[in-house]
């Protein structure tokens, strides 16, 4: 396109965004119309599409083709202009925590095509909102939930099905059910870490997977990565690893949360996790970073919002863990 070999070609990448449907490779006019009797009429609805679902009306291989394609369309556009991304943003969608508080510092809950990451202490309530987030993400719509299941990548093996089954009841929804729409995935090392969401892809669509859980997320790097000399390849992985989550999310439309455990000093965590020359490997990735941390109140926790792309920093509300997961506080029960 362009004359100049040094100019970039954003004009043809932007325009490849919003591409039709029949401007997909592989889709002509006879499929474009069996697509759209399934109510696919956009990339954007196609790259979120299940294959399982698009094989009532074409073939395996070729469902398969024509949502690879979409995906693509979707995740490999850099430039764009304000108001398309606008349209674009449209598409996202959030997971209710369970507690309005909560939510309301969420700016409505955990987004979809983002990362959430709830860092804090140990027993501050980063996997209990993880476990929470997992049966909220099957409520119906009406409930703030997606209607979709859960990938849970566990790295420290704290992950309780007991749990999922007891938030699942608390919500009048089918515990059986509800595990069942819960994929769980325990990571033994960075490598297996990076592995499993690598492969993540065929879960996603089989299952419609809304929401991906990496907990911890950095507990593995940390633990194998000692010393300066190893951080720089701690830093490429866990950079990497994060890509790939973030083209997860964006392709299917999913919520991705991580935890990240920190010794009480919120502010040096990022320097610690990626070492001194690393800066902060999540700058160029959608990102909010909400801080855990106890209250004296017994099962009472304060949640501040550190890092948000869009909403006011340094707002805090509290929540409480018990029997029947993540609640708001009330009122009276402040102090
Ligand atoms: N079924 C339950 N009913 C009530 N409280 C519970 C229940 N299960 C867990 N908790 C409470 O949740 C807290 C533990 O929270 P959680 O495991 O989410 O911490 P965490 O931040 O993930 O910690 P770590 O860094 O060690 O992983 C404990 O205070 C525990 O008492
Ligand atoms: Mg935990």
């Amino acid at each position: 396109m362009a004359e100049n070999p040094e100019e970039p070609e954003v004009e043809e990448e932007y325009i490849s965004r919003y591409k039709s449907v029949e401007d997909l490779p592989g889709v002509g006019p006879a499929t474009a119309e069996k697509l759209k009797k399934l109510g696919y009429t956009t990339v954007e609805a196609l790259a979120t599409a299940s294959i399982k679902e698009l094989t009532q009306v074409l073939g395996e291989k070729t469902a398969n083709a024509i949502v690879t394609e979409a995906r693509k369309q979707l995740i490999s556009v850099p430039f764009m202009r304000a108001d398309e991304y606008l349209k674009f943003r449209s598409t996202v969608e959030r997971i209710t925590t369970g507690c309005r508080g909560l939510d309301m510092l969420l700016g409505g809950g955990v987004e979809t095509q983002a990362i959430t990451e709830f860092y804090g202490e140990f027993g501050t309530g980063k996997s209990q909102i993880c476990h929470q987030l997992c049966v909220n993400v099957q409520l119906p719509r009406e409930r703030g939930g997606l209607e979709g299941g859960a990938l849970y990548i566990d790295t420290e093996h704290t992950f309780r099905p007991e749990r999922i089954a007891q938030i699942a009841k608390n919500l009048n929804l089918d515990p059986k059910k509800a595990l069942s729409r819960v994929i769980y995935a325990e990571a033994l090392t960075s490598d297996h870490q990076m592995y499993l969401l690598d492969h993540a892809a065929s879960q996603m669509s089989e299952h419609n997977i809304r929401l991906i859980i990496v907990d911890s997320l950095i507990a593995h790097f940390r633990s194998e990565f000692i010393g300066r000399e190893m951080l720089a390849e701690r830093q490429q992985k866990l950079e990497r690893h994060l890509h790939k989550l973030m083209k997860l999310a964006r392709a299917y439309n999913a919520a991705a949360v991580v935890t990240n455990q920190v010794m009480a000093k919120p502010d040096a965590f990022f320097t610690d996790a990626v070492g001194p020359t690393g800066g902060h490997i999540l700058a160029h990735i959608s990102h909010t970073r909400i801080f855990l941390r106890k209250s004296p109140t017994p099962h009472v926790r304060i949640a501040k919002l550190v890092v948000s792309p869009s909403l006011p920093e340094g707002s805090e509300c509290p929540f409480k863990i018990t029997e029947k997961g993540i609640e708001d506080v009330e009122v009276r029960e402040r102090k």
